[in-house]
């Protein structure tokens, strides 16, 4: 029997078919989510750049139930995908109690990556945060629920987060936080809310992405954050992502780049050193990503310039610099990863503004 009430709202409108769609982006953290707590909470804050080009684009068609239960089918990138199908159905049967009118409708999915499938970009990020987009544009268009966009992109992160942690960091553009942390008003530990206060130089800040290895993850991430509850270095890890958080924030707000890289950079190596301090451990970088940072480091130490690196949980590396060095950054790109540039595995991607719908 469906609950058709939530937060005294009446979800018993019959839905015809239709459609909706959204484009929707990835994040990269700089200060990293890795520990949580059921269901979904962060063990500490974390705060990231919404990505532009690194995106998915996911047009959900819904029609009334033809069995009794609702049905998904899931097209990715062309062809039907039975593991995405399996999770999705799963997913949005765990999402019945926030919308119950998902339990009258059968789904085809379709769904597409702007960047290759495992390449170290968190396409969790982009392709849960485009499917709560669709879901909450459904019960926008026949509930009318929200009273405002606010209300709308609120509950899209909250059932984002639910899909993936770091999902929910996906529908602002620019900075987004997400966990509560005193150093910022409104913060929550169920969904996202934009960083309104981000310096000029960050707005437009460059994150080039060197696909240094391709190969299927060796952990996942939901593996990855059990660990840390058997970390011996965990509490200290959490209290570290709260000062980290409390310095880079002032550092964003004010432009100082200096401060942005000694943190953001100490993140990344951070978030490699809890995988490597774990039991069973892991080594995710490989040694091009360590010959790649050691590039960097040199590079900067020679010009004066603020090329810096950040990592997600593996060994691809993202190149984080403001738009202008961009010229210098290519000719270190020709001159010291030759060999990246000619497989064109170096994705050029920015700062970017967020969610869009694709399907009206
Ligand atoms: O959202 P999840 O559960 O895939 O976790 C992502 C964790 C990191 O990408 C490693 C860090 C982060 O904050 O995005």
């Amino acid at each position: 029997m469906i609950n058709n009430t939530h937060n005294d709202v009446r979800f018993d409108a019959e839905i015809p078919t239709g459609k909706t769609g959204w484009k929707s982006p990835s994040n990269i953290a700089l200060v990293k989510y890795w520990g949580k707590k059921p269901v979904q909470i962060p063990r500490n804050p974390s705060v990231s750049f919404t990505l532009s080009k690194a995106v998915t684009k996911t047009e959900m068609h819904f029609s009334p139930a033809q069995g009794k239960e609702m049905k998904v089918r899931f097209f990715f990138e062309g062809k039907q995908n039975k593991t995405f199908e399996k999770k999705t159905q799963h997913y949005f049967e765990s999402l019945l109690p926030l919308f119950p009118f998902i339990g009258q409708l059968d789904f085809r999915i379709y769904s597409e990556n702007s960047f290759p499938h495992s390449a170290g970009i968190a396409s969790s990020a982009s392709g849960m945060s485009a499917l709560a987009l669709c879901l909450c544009d459904i019960e926008k268009r026949y509930f009318s629920t929200f009273n405002d966009e606010a209300s709308f992109l609120k509950k899209a992160s909250s059932v984002a987060r639910l899909g993936s942690g770091s999902a929910c960091r996906s529908l602002y553009g620019g900075c987004t936080v997400w966990g509560e942390t005193p150093e910022m008003e409104n913060t929550s530990d169920l969904y996202g809310i934009p960083f309104n206060a981000l310096h000029p130089v960050f707005q437009t800040y460059r994150d080039t992405i060197l696909l240094v290895d391709t190969g299927v993850k060796k952990v996942s991430s939901r593996a990855g954050h059990t660990l840390m509850e058997t970390n011996p270095f965990a509490t200290a890890r959490f209290e570290q992502a709260r000062s980290h958080l409390d310095s880079l924030f002032t550092a964003l707000k004010t432009g100082d780049v200096e401060t942005f890289i000694r943190i953001s950079e100490s993140e990344a190596l951070t978030l490699h050193a809890m995988m490597m301090t774990s039991q069973p451990y892991y080594m995710l970088l490989k040694p091009a990503s360590v010959a790649v940072i050691e590039k960097v480091f040199a590079f900067r130490e020679k010009s004066g310039l603020p090329l810096s690196f950040t990592l997600d949980a593996g060994p691809n590396i993202h190149l984080l610099y403001p738009e202008i060095i961009e010229k210098e950054v290519d000719v270190f790109l020709q001159k010291e990863l030759p060999e990246l540039v000619k497989q064109k595995a170096i994705i050029h991607d920015k700062v970017g503004n967020g969610p869009q719908r694709i399907v009206l």
